[in-house]
């Protein structure tokens, strides 16, 4: 099987709908969910699917490589972010050369970069005029945002769209698109580098 490893701090509705799509997958297994807070509410979701869960913490991620031997001797092939707002680090980028993969609720290279996460995306999307907004799903490298583009989508930014509106038109999305293109990714249906 195919390995992956779900990272969330948000409420995580692309990961419980990620482990939903593999639930019953021949090649693909989500084997882990790591959350960096502890109420995230994929927690429940992974329970019920017996899906492991870690709670990791900020300095053991940053300062040591115990979470990378973690994966490593539990075979994870791919770690996936879903709404992870902690920066990769380096010594994880190197060790999972375009095996990691990230969701920005945006269509980069606009509106990405430090700070450019959720809710705020969406405020700086209205505050320019966009007329279009939409998802990039990306390889993640040691810049934010900034590893090959494999997929983006669009929607339409009206007039009169609030940043809660636009948020939800970009999360229907991500919903419908995010595991399926990563099912292509990883058992190697698109190759992108
Ligand atoms: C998603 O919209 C994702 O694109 C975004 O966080 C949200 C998490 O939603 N990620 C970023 O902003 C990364 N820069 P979810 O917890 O409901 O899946």
């Amino acid at each position: 099987m195919i390995k992956l490893a779900i990272f969330v701090s948000g409420t995580g509705t692309n990961a419980a709908k990620i482990i939903d799509y593999f639930s019953q997958h021949k090649l693909v297994l989500v084997d882990l969910i790591v959350v960096n807070k502890p109420n995230a509410g994929v927690l429940s979701v992974a329970k019920t699917h017996h899906i492991d869960t870690w709670l990791i913490e900020r300095s053991a991620f940053y300062e040591t490589d115990c979470y990378l031997n973690d994966l490593k001797t539990r075979g994870i092939d791919f770690l996936i972010l879903a709404g992870f707002l902690w920066k990769v680090p380096e010594y994880l980028v190197s060790a999972f050369p375009n095996k990691i993969v990230n969701i920005h609720p945006a269509l980069l290279p606009k509106f990405g970069g430090k700070g450019m996460y959720g809710m705020k995306v969406h405020e700086a999307v209205v505050d320019a005029g966009e007329k279009e907004t939409g998802i990039t799903i990306h390889y993640v490298n040691e810049q934010y945002d900034e590893g090959a583009i494999i997929f983006q989508s669009s929607c339409t930014v009206e007039p009169t769209d609030t940043p809660e509106i636009v948020a939800q038109k970009v999360h229907e999305l991500e919903h419908r698109h995010f595991a399926e293109v990563l099912e292509g990714i990883v058992i190697g249906r698109q190759s992108f580098s």
